[in-house]
């Protein structure tokens, strides 16, 4: 397993370019399997999580050829096996992002139960009820969601109990392939779901209400394979990340091939927080300009446009620098605050009640041995560590390089003591 030995506190300069989003490339590969010919990819992140997606796709028969340099993925879904093993959903939870495509295009689907992970128990019973909905009989045993579609599928009226990112997103590709009109009522508006719904518009499906609580899909849609590249958007929580990571600095940063449209709510926090952005007409550059001096802020997470969850570390470590007490509520996941005891070797003053961390600063944080958990809190303490005084090792950094292409070149590029050592 791989650590970073980060010395702080850091001085980053210069300028970053976003890469690819994970949680866009991920539901978009997983829909090629609705495809019989070539589906080509671009601006594809180089995760582990792309990595895992590929496995999983290939296992069922797809071949693909990918462009790590170029970030290029050419894929021929072929399907012969609609599993998607536990070997390998165990290790990245959108594994269940397979079952849409294979009940909607093979008609039966065996997919691995995705278990829990650090941030929650994170159920699926939200995607396998609306697909049941859908006509779909579905058995959960020996760990596996075992579907079967005998009638074909029909449109529903679906309402998530819950917003879900990868449920709704389930759902629209099963729309899609349904007899008559599905609705789905609360569903995520997040820009991911919203480039999934247009991937399938632009194939053929006819579907209303993207980005908005309540989507109309009317099935079945012939869907025609893409004739141009999929380009994958910039990855909002990276960019976020990068704004975590200048704050935490003092640094001034420049972040291109972002789109700024994306995080408002980001973006207004931090001006609460003490930073000013200069954001280029077309939203695809922003300079980040921390004034060095910030302010105790409130901050709930909610489903999007709201304050996304995936920043919630991230803006964690940041408030720990912050003159006074802030506070964060973690209203998404019922684990997600496994970040704040690592946090607090640092030196960090933080008390948590329930789904409520409480944060107050300034903190002097000082190097220290400590441990990644999941993905999002790996970065929190990558930003952490950039600020405080000393070494900080930070374990088990494999959480990191599943969501983040190459954070410690990035970070060397800027001008961070970074180093990627073997354990
Ligand atoms: C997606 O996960 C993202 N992953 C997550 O990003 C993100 O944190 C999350 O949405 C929320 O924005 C991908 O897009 C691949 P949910 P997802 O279904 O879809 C409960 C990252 O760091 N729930 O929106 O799995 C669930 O437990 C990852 O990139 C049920 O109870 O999340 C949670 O409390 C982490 N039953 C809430 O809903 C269900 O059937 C929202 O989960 C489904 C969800």
């Amino acid at each position: 397993m791989d650590a970073f030995v980060i010395e702080g506190p850091a001085t980053l300069k210069g300028s970053v370019t976003v890469s690819g989003s994970k949680n866009s490339a991920l539901p978009l590969l997983f829909a090629s399997l609705l495809f019989d010919s070539e589906v080509v990819f671009e601006n594809v992140p180089r995760l582990w999580d792309v990595e895992t997606t590929l496995k999983i796709l290939g296992l069922m028969g797809a071949e693909y050829q990918w462009d790590k340099e170029e970030g290029r993925i050419s894929l021929i879904p072929r399907l012969k096996s609609p599993v998607a093993p536990y070997e390998w959903v165990r290790q990245m939870r959108a594994g269940i992002l397979a079952l849409g495509p294979l009940v909607a295009k093979a008609g039966h689907a065996k997919v691995s139960l995705p278990g829990g992970c650090a941030i929650g128990a994170r159920p699926v019973n939200f995607h396998i009820d609306a697909m049941r909905k859908m006509g779909a009989e579905i058995d959960v045993e020996e760990g596996y969601i075992k579907a079967k579609v005998n009638g074909g599928l029909k449109g529903a009226d679906i309402c998530f109990s819950q917003v879900t990112v990868t449920g709704t997103e389930n759902i629209l590709v099963v729309a899609s392939r349904a007899e008559g009109e599905t609705t789905i009522h609360n569903a995520a508006c997040e820009p991911e779901v919203v480039a999934l719904g247009t991937f399938l518009k632009d194939c053929g499906a006819k579907i209303s209400g993207l980005g908005t609580p309540s989507i109309r899909v009317l099935g079945p849609c012939r869907l025609k394979a893409p004739e141009s590249p999929i380009v994958i958007s910039p990855d909002r929580i990276e960019t976020g990340t990068w704004i975590s990571a200048a704050v935490a600095t003092r640094s001034e940063l420049r972040l291109k091939k972002c789109d700024a449209s994306q995080l408002t709510s980001v973006l207004d926090a931090y001006r609460n927080l003490g930073v000013e952005f200069d954001v280029s007409p077309d939203q695809s550059e922003v300079a980040v300009k921390p004034d060095g001096n910030y302010s105790s802020i409130n901050v709930d997470t909610r489903p999007y446009p709201g304050f996304p969850t995936d920043m919630q570390a991230q803006m964690m470590a940041n408030m720990c620098l912050a003159q006074g007490k802030s506070t964060i509520r973690e209203s998404i996941f019922e684990n997600r605050f496994m970040h704040v005891g690592e946090l607090r070797r640092l030196g960090a003053s933080i008390e948590v009640e329930g789904n409520l961390a409480t944060i107050v600063g300034p903190s002097q944080l000082e190097g220290a041995p400590i441990m990644a958990t999941d993905l999002r809190a790996s970065a929190s303490l990558v930003v952490a560590a950039l600020s405080a005084r000393g070494l900080t090792r930070i374990s088990r950094i494999y959480h990191l390089d599943r969501g983040y292409q190459r954070l410690d070149e990035k970070l060397q590029m800027l001008g961070a003591n970074v180093r990627r050592v073997r354990e």
